[in-house]
């Protein structure tokens, strides 16, 4: 188990299931690793703070059926009901963006993403500037590390809870991916 997972466990313990009475205490939880003031405590942890509300909620039903897996996240959700996933979703949708203020890319890295994204058209679903609409997620300023990590993931089927974005990634060349990577966390 990794030392994430270990501390994912730990927290899973300590969420108040009976006793749960507001959002905010069970939200708490999360802040341990997706941040206190929504920047992320490790660079592949995706930030949630300010994320579609709609994306948010089906990623924390994809966790809990299986669709999508992640050792952490999945023991996190094993026992969240509906209405707590619905209600976190709409929680930190509401709340700010953070600003990680990672580097903008290269030009060559921002020229090489953009001509990507006129070959498959990244912006058509997640919008011209990247802010995410719907289940379409917020890609601008999403943590870099993370964004290759969950963008190799859907090429390699490992993160399966999307054949749309899976077939986008295998058709992407490896350089394209780490150019967009760049070029997005820099957004
Ligand atoms: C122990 C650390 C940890 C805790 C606690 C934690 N998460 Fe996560 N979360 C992660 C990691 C790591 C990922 C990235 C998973 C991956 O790579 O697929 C993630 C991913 C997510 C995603 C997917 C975001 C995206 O952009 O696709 C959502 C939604 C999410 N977490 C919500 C929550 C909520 C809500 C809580 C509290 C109930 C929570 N997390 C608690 C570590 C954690
Ligand atoms: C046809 C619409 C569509 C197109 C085109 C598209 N995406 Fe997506 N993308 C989605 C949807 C919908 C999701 C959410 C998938 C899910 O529910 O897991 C997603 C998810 C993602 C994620 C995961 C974000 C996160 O927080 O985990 C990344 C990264 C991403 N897309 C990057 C891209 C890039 C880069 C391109 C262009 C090369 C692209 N997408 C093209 C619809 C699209």
């Amino acid at each position: 188990m990794t030392f994430l997972a270990c501390l994912g466990a730990m927290f899973v313990q300590t969420i108040p299931h009976a006793f749960a009475e507001t959002i905010e205490e069970t939200a708490a939880v999360c802040s341990g690793c997706h941040g206190e003031k929504g920047i992320p405590t490790e660079k592949n942890i995706p930030i949630i703070w300010g994320q579609m509300e709609g994306y948010l909620y089906l990623q924390l039903r994809d966790l809990k059926k299986g669709a999508r897996k992640n050792e952490i996240m999945s023991a996190i959700v094993a026992d969240m009901d509906r209405d707590t996933m619905a209600a976190l979703a709409s929680y930190f949708a509401a709340k700010p963006w953070p600003a990680l203020g990672q580097p903008s890319a290269s030009d060559k890295d921002a020229g090489t993403a953009q001509t990507a994204n006129s070959s498959v058209g990244c912006s058509g679903c997640h919008l011209d500037q990247y802010q995410g609409t719907g289940t379409a997620p917020r890609l601008a300023g999403q943590n870099h590390d993370y964004l290759i990590k969950t963008m190799t993931e859907f090429r390699t089927g490992e993160r399966g809870n999307n054949p749309g974005m899976t077939s986008l990634m295998k058709a992407t060349s490896e350089s394209d991916l780490a150019a967009l990577a760049n070029y997005l966390a820099g957004f």
